[in-house]
């Protein structure tokens, strides 16, 4: 039987490469070679036991992956389809996409998206559809190219790379905040009009201030909120996703009740299936990022994956970072 590399977390939670087959991975129907997946904030803290990302030890770690169907009792999914799975309880409570094999339920897996190569679907990956999901409920919530500029926070981060990009794309005026005073030029070659240090979305504010961003996406959570709701137009919405500054924040009512702001929840990991096929299809058209390569700014090896992890915990990548598992 084929013995393959796969990225574990043990019963004692310690975590490394081994050798497996496919009589140590799980039940399941759809049976994928492993050709890419990427690196986000969930991975790194997913490496360390007190963040309990993990749920269920011995697992395969990495919560995004892209491959090829190797074996399916599944129709709609068969040999030699080309595949992608995000979230669910890949790499957390099921196994994940650090390997050269899995096998996982058919509800997780989606075919590729048209127009998305394997490895562009992971330089999106989990980060990506996030910033998607973010922007596609803030436009059913009436957000629009011209109703004024959309601020995004951690810009110089994965999901904060992709929603400039995408929002930049779509005919957005994009603010982008970031912390790394060294990722400007990127951040205006992706197509922010305007670059705020972190401090500016930080800072903390009356209750209502002037009206200035139409919307916000924010990954970093904590001291933003209180600092940009009241700044935020009436009407307006921001698309929460992370809690990189943060978990907890005070703020009062009165942007809600006075200016009919939305707080947007965005939850990637579950996301219903309709509505994950309708924004990975958008990912494939009109919300592909023009600057993919740009983005990509790391291609790592099998033996790279544990510095890859390392980093983003540090918060010192910038964009994205992909990982080669063929
Ligand atoms: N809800 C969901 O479904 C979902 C999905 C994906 C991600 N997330 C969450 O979104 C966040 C970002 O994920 P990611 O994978 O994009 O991570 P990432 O690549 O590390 O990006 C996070 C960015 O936040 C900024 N940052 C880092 N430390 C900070 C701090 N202490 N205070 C303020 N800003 C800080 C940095 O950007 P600058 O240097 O440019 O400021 C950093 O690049 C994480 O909290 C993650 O768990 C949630």
């Amino acid at each position: 039987m084929e013995r393959f590399p796969a990225f574990m977390m043990d019963e004692r939670y310690q975590v490394g490469w081994k050798e497996i087959t496919d009589e140590d991975l799980p039940p399941g129907d759809v049976t994928i070679r492993v050709k890419w997946s990427s690196i986000n904030y969930k991975d790194g803290l997913a490496t360390r036991k007190e963040s309990r990302v993990v749920r269920k030890v011995p697992t395969i770690l990495g919560i995004d992956l892209a491959g090829k169907v190797v074996e399916s009792s599944d129709p709609e999914l068969p040999p030699g389809l080309e595949v992608i799975a995000t979230g669910y309880d890949l790499g957390t409570g099921g196994p994940g996409g650090y390997t050269q094999r899995v096998r996982l339920p058919r509800e997780w897996v989606l075919p590729l998206p048209r127009g998305l190569s394997l490895r562009e679907a992971m330089i999106l990956g989990t980060a990506g559809f996030t910033a998607a999901l973010a922007i596609h409920r803030m436009e059913q919530n009436g957000l629009r190219p011209d109703g004024g500029p959309v601020l995004v926070t951690g810009a110089s981060g994965g999901v904060g790379s992709l929603a400039v990009d995408m929002l930049a794309g779509l005919g957005y005026t994009v603010e982008a905040s970031s912390g790394d005073p060294e990722a400007e030029g990127y951040l205006r070659r992706l197509g922010a009009a305007q670059i705020l240090p972190r401090e500016e979305v930080t800072r903390p504010q009356r209750p209502l201030e002037s009206g200035r961003w139409q919307g916000a996406i924010d990954p970093v959570g904590g001291p933003v909120l209180p600092s940009i709701l009241p700044r935020i137009r009436p009407g307006g919405s921001v698309g929460l996703m992370g809690n990189r500054g943060g978990a907890e924040f005070t703020t009062t009512v009165f942007p809600f009740i006075l200016r009919g702001v939305s707080l947007l929840g965005i939850d990637s990991a579950y996301c219903p299936r309709p509505l994950r096929e309708e924004v990975w299809s958008r990912l494939g058209k009109d919300l592909k990022p023009r600057h993919l390569e740009l983005l990509v700014t790391r291609e790592l090896s099998r033996d790279e994956l544990e510095e890859g992890l390392q980093t983003i915990l540090e918060g010192k990548i910038r964009g994205r970072w992909i990982v080669r598992l063929d």
